[in-house]
């Protein structure tokens, strides 16, 4: 308890799964929470994102825990939006310390078109750079930003490049993030702000448990169901689980927003279930 205890921790994509989860966890952990989140649907995007009404259950959990939350319905592709939503949670709850930039969308299907690549490092790439801009003015010795990448940015291309433009967005959207985090990293260290990336592989959300997600995991079958799909999703593992939880990423995000982890920075940190490990040789 108390691990980011005075801490105001800013999250997107906080309605549900992970970033919901991450609030919690931050909340628990002492932390003040601004949570932002699009709660709308994108045409290119083939499974709902999250509602207003799924910000305001994250909202609930947090003030459960006797903690603070603001929480705004803002679209990381929109800078002002960012800029208006962070300056009224600093406004509401005296200052910034942690950015946990990691809203994103999975457009996984060759029907989906290039509007799928636009639309997709439109949110997973210049959204988390908006994020960090809009944040950069409020930042001191010892915050802490987080970025969510993704096992894809560190596995070979040919694994996905029969998903369509959208898996081809996302693969570059998450690779650029990681230099973006070695770049951001190598220019803050001097004033004391760290910048890490956090490498999920499958985790239990509605990013993961979709259709769309299942139909590029079994393309053998016309209509894959969950169950068929979670038949195959351990063969990206070393370890035989077919997923992860949203806590053992949280528990990744707790720590390197907190103190503990004051002089790790430039990390890429993989919660992979040894998932880079199936596909890459060892390399110092
Ligand atoms: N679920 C997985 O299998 C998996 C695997 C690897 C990496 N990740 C990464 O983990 C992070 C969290 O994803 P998740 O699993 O919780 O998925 P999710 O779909 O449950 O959550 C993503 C959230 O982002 C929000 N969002 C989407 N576009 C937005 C925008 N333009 N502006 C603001 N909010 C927006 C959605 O409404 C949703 O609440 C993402 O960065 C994702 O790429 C997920």
């Amino acid at each position: 308890m108390g691990r980011v205890e005075g801490k105001v921790a800013l999250i997107t994509g906080a309605a549900r799964g992970q970033g919901r989860n991450h609030a919690v966890r931050l909340a628990m952990e002492g932390a003040d929470i601004i949570a932002l989140d699009v709660c709308a649907d994108i045409d290119s995007v083939p499974y709902p994102l999250a509602t207003l009404e799924d910000l305001e259950t994250t909202a609930r959990l947090v003030e459960k825990l006797d903690r603070r939350i603001v929480a705004v319905q803002a679209d990381v592709r929109e800078p002002s939006e960012m800029r208006a939503a962070i300056a009224r949670g600093i406004d509401e709850l005296g200052g910034l310390h942690v950015v946990v930039a990691q809203a994103a969308v999975s457009s996984l299907g060759a029907e989906l078109g290039t509007r799928a690549w636009v639309d997709t490092v439109d949110v997973n790439l210049v959204g988390v750079v908006n994020t960090v801009h809009a944040a950069f003015p409020y930042l001191a010795a010892g915050a802490s930003v987080i970025a969510t990448g993704s096992l894809v940015a560190l596995r070979p291309r040919r694994a996905y490049d029969k998903a369509g433009p959208g898996s081809a967005g996302y693969k570059y959207a998450k690779l650029a993030l990681a230099h973006y985090v070695h770049e951001l990293a190598t220019a803050l260290a001097p004033e004391r702000i760290r910048v890490n990336a956090v490498h999920p592989t499958n985790v239990d959300s509605p990013m993961l448990h979709n259709d769309a997600t299942y139909r590029q995991f079994r393309r053998d079958l016309e209509n894959p169901t969950r169950a068929d799909a979670e038949e195959v999703f351990a063969t990206v593992h070393a370890m035989p689980d077919p997923y992860v939880d949203p806590d053992d990423i949280s528990h990744a995000v707790v720590y390197l927003a907190s103190d503990e982890s004051r002089f790790v920075t430039g990390m890429q940190l993989r919660v992979d279930a040894g998932g880079y490990l199936v596909v890459n040789e060892f390399r110092p």
